[in-house]
């Protein structure tokens, strides 16, 4: 998926991904990820998601990394903080107490732009991506946060009803691109609320890599 269908998605406005509650696997999981008070939580292909703000609440030090700028500067707003904002490598990097954005490409992150990272949440991050950027994607993320348990949020539908972003990825395809032995079974799987976009029959699924 090009830069560009991003940054077109946030300047028109058209951010249907964007949940104003909390996700209601992270509120019933984060425990079991350890997404727990004093850790250091990756959060990729943030948006300006409030999910960062629950887990700021609970404790967690948030490192969100995102493409579009003004969705980070709508984050901090929201937040009603003034960050730092300095460049760090191929970033610019938003920072307040608890919390640093990076703005860039998620490609390009390493254990050392990063520090220490205990956890990743992603919701609508894998998904968002098409076939060929996943696997980059996750070889990226276990790359530089080698240590780290994952709350993963996927979708699986039928492909053929709707054409992505967001893309149905399989179990199957979770265990090729995570492998066996971190991918856990599936923490839950159900129907999506109202389908995806209001029309495609979905089941929204909760796992654990670790
Ligand atoms: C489907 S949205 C999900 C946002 C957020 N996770 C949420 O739950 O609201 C995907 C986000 O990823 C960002 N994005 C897309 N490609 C990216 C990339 N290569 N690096 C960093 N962010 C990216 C987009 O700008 C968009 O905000």
């Amino acid at each position: 998926m090009q830069h560009a269908f991003w940054h077109d998605k946030w300047e028109r406005g058209e951010i249907g991904f964007h949940q104003k509650d909390i996700n209601p696997f992270l509120i019933r999981f984060a425990d079991k990820a350890g997404l727990t008070d004093g850790k250091r939580v990756l959060v990729p292909l943030c948006g300006k998601s409030q999910d960062m703000t629950w887990l700021l609440q609970r404790g967690c030090e948030v490192v969100g990394v995102e493409l579009n700028e003004s969705a980070v500067q709508q984050y901090f707003a929201d937040l009603g903080v003034t960050p730092e904002v300095s460049i760090v490598g191929d970033f610019a990097c938003y920072k307040a107490t608890d919390i640093t954005i990076y703005c860039g490409d998620v490609l390009s992150i390493t254990t050392e732009l990063l520090g220490r990272i205990d956890g990743v949440y992603d919701r609508a991050a894998l998904v968002a991506l098409p076939a060929d950027m996943r696997r980059p994607y996750v070889k990226t993320l276990l790359a530089a946060a080698p240590d780290a348990h994952h709350l993963l949020i996927t979708f699986e539908y039928d492909q053929a009803l709707h054409s992505g972003p967001p893309f149905s990825v399989s179990e199957d395809e979770l265990f090729e691109l995570y492998g066996s032995t971190k991918l856990q079974p599936a923490l839950a799987r159900e129907p999506l609320e109202g389908g995806l976009k209001g029309k495609v029959p979905a089941m929204e699924t909760a796992w654990l890599v670790k």
